[in-house]
């Protein structure tokens, strides 16, 4: 029996002591659970703390209400931390999950390192800990249980193989990347740049980041275009919003998005497909933000410490999109 399952068990004889107890004393308490029973007695709810990383744009909101969403159909309780795009909220409202003693936490970490020392408070108190949507880096992999996401490296790869494709491999590219240190950032630059390393004709003349925000992305388009102006004849966005950013600062510029300049991105979010359908964003890889039941069943299977065949990582499928698609699926988006 692993610790999760000896906490679980341990919660499930306090909580029938309480209940002799309350029986006995023939008094009520105001929702029968002590802190530490969370869900043993069969009638409080398991508590999972979700840290999320902001609400930069609109893949997060959808991102949020999956969560939100599916802790509610699995009957756990959530309690939510919006980190407002600083790692040193997300750290605090990590230490106190742990202090309030949850059942489980939901980590969605905005960068990749920095988290050893509390998650390490998190493993003492016996507190799983499951990554959702980015990844981490730490020393010791059995800080956390597992991490459900999509794969961004190949994101990254999936765009630049279809820019080739579009493009037979010759084009000036300026990439508008994420927040930095983030492990989307970091995965879609390197896996884009290791397609394109084999295509000597495909040339990023510009990079930097958008911070994954509509607002960002068009900022930075703007100084691109005025600083390298005709030159640019693609955009590859780390996210839709940013990319949706590029195309108002396009069109601000007197050019055509999608037929003077190319955009290609990432998330598949509505507004991107009304784009494509409006001709002017080329492609979107999609990255799926409705990770909340997949995260809800592997927390229900930790929590009852059956976690034997549980993958370290895993992956959501993604799928490209591109114009002439887009129109076929448009109307059966979820996000
Ligand atoms: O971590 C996933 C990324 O974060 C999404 O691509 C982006 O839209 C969000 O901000």
């Amino acid at each position: 029996m692993n610790s999760y399952a000896r906490k679980s068990l341990r919660r499930t004889l306090l909580a029938s002591l309480a209940l002799m107890i309350l029986i006995g004393c023939s008094s009520k308490s105001d929702n029968g659970a002590m802190k530490g029973d969370n869900g043993g007695d069969g009638t409080s709810k398991p508590i999972i703390g979700f840290v999320q990383t902001g609400s930069e744009g609109d893949w997060r909101k959808a991102h949020t209400e999956s969560v939100r969403e599916a802790a509610e159909e699995a009957g756990f309780e959530l309690r939510f931390a919006d980190g407002q795009a600083k790692q040193e909220n997300q750290i605090k409202a990590l230490s106190s999950f742990v202090a309030q003693g949850v059942d489980g936490i939901i980590l969605a970490p905005l960068v990749e390192t920095g988290w050893d020392n509390v998650l390490e408070k998190a493993k003492k108190r016996n507190i799983p800990v499951l990554i959702l949507d980015r990844q981490v880096e730490v020393k010791d992999d059995s800080l956390y249980v597992t991490y459900i996401g999509a794969d961004t490296y190949n994101e990254g790869r999936l765009a630049a193989e279809w820019l080739i494709e579009k493009t037979g491999g010759k084009a000036k590219v300026v990439e508008l990347q994420g927040t930095p240190g983030a492990s989307p950032t970091i995965n879609r630059y390197n896996g884009f740049r290791d397609v394109i390393a084999d295509h000597s004709g495909i040339e990023i003349i510009a990079s930097q980041s958008g911070d994954f925000r509509r607002s960002k992305g068009k900022e930075v388009m703007e100084a691109f275009l005025k600083k390298h102006g005709d030159d640019i004849e693609v955009v590859y966005a780390h996210n839709d919003d940013m990319a949706i950013g590029a195309i108002q600062a396009i069109e601000d510029a007197g050019k055509k998005p999608g037929d003077d300049i190319i955009l290609v991105s990432i998330d598949g979010v509505r507004a991107a497909f009304e784009a494509m359908v409006e001709g002017k964003l080329n492609c979107t890889v999609e990255c799926n933000p409705l990770q909340g039941p997949m995260a809800f069943d592997a927390m229900k299977k930790i929590l009852a410490g059956d976690i034997g065949d549980m993958p370290k990582k895993q992956m959501i499928k993604d799928r490209v999109y591109d114009r002439d698609s887009a129109k076929e699926v448009i109307d059966s988006r979820k996000y």
